[in-house]
């Protein structure tokens, strides 16, 4: 691909989508937004100049608008067909996670990536959390020696108000929490420990019946095909507020705690004959006025985009680790025992 600007359309103009806008004006060239609610797209383009408006994605593909890359920020459950039909039409695509909400339509759109000859980006932008990144460093280079188990926590809030009058909370478009709150956690799982190999699991919903349809709190037992043992323990009935994301790693050479809510902070190191050090400082995370999401590290993602396409880079989340977090996730709820 040639170094002039990359040209961007993004499909779903909700939260997220502004986060999108921001770096791919700062980045690329935003050429098209398309929402099913005409004020969604206006709204999102409220800022920025000579951006096309759709209200259906088949018209937006169907447009010759030299198009290079199609963000997807649609809920969950239509990332599959959005992406497969932005595939199909010729674009790359750049898809937020999770992936999709099952095995089976990630399988689809790998597939139609292939096809298509064309690139399909997954979005887990924690992995550029600088306390994640030194660990995974720290790992690959054999400092921690061999993991022994792992502890991940979710303690997040999610009032009613969340989940009032939107596609969260619903079995057939948002999937489950673990898709929509916590995928950027089991992500970093997969990446930093390994494949999961056996679940088994427990799931109820205790503060959100007639809310959402499906869990708010979860806790699994994993073993890793590597040999490490670890759990899960997620919940959005952390009460009032968010109170602690984090993923503690005992190895053969040491302990480490990646905490704060998102995280965003390396809280307890003691490594043989090592020290993680001078971390830079990160992205605040998304800050949504009365909630607050994850690491605000799209810049990073479009960063990436570009130096994949423009430069020969390599992805940092490809479509097949999209579908690993999508096959966990799976396997976390096709082993959960309901207990309320
Ligand atoms: N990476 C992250 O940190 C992060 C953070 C928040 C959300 N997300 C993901 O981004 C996606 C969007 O989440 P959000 O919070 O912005 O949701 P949202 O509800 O605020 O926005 C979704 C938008 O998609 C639009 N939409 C629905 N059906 C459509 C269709 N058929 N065609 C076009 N547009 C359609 C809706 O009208 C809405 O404007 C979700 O998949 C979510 O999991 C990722």
């Amino acid at each position: 691909m040639n170094k002039e600007k990359i040209r961007f359309a993004i499909v779903g103009c909700g939260r997220i989508a502004q986060r999108h806008a921001e770096h791919i004006d700062n980045y690329g060239i935003l050429v098209a937004v398309c929402d099913n609610i005409e004020s969604k797209a206006l709204e999102l383009t409220d800022k920025y100049i000579d951006v096309k408006l759709f209200n259906n994605i088949d018209d937006l593909l169907k447009e010759d608008l030299s198009i290079d890359v199609i963000s997807i920020c649609s809920p969950n459950g239509l990332h599959a067909e959005h992406s497969i039909k932005s595939l199909n039409a010729g674009f790359h695509v750049l898809c937020e996670k999770p992936l999709a909400i099952n095995v089976h339509d990630c399988g689809e759109m790998i597939k139609a990536a292939e096809k298509a000859n064309k690139r399909l980006f997954a979005i887990k932008q924690n992995r550029f959390n600088p306390p994640v990144n030194a660990v995974k460093d720290a790992i690959d280079t054999g400092k921690l020696g061999k993991i022994y188990s792992v502890q991940l926590s979710c303690f997040w809030n999610r009032g009613n108000d969340y989940y009032a009058n939107s596609w969260k909370g619903t079995i057939d478009i948002d999937g489950g929490t673990l898709y929509t709150q916590f995928s950027h956690f089991v992500d970093l799982l997969y990446w930093l420990i390994g494949d999961v190999k056996n679940v088994h699991s427990f799931t109820g919903n205790y503060a959100h019946q007639g809310i959402i349809e499906f869990e708010d709190t979860g806790v699994v037992a994993i073993e890793f095909y590597n040999g490490a043992i670890g759990t899960i323990n997620y919940t959005v009935n952390s009460y009032q507020k968010n109170m602690e994301g984090s993923l503690t790693i005992f190895a053969e050479k040491g302990t480490v705690k990646i905490g704060g809510q998102y995280l965003n902070e390396l809280e307890y190191q003691n490594i043989e004959e090592f020290i993680i050090e001078n971390l830079p400082e990160g992205n605040k995370p998304n800050n949504y006025g009365n909630y607050q999401g994850s690491m605000s590290n799209h810049d990073k993602v479009y960063q990436n985009l570009i130096d994949v396409l423009q430069n020969g880079g390599t992805i940092t989340t490809n479509a097949f680790e999209g579908l690993k977090t999508v096959e966990i996730i799976d396997k976390i709820y096709y082993s959960a025992k309901k207990v309320i």
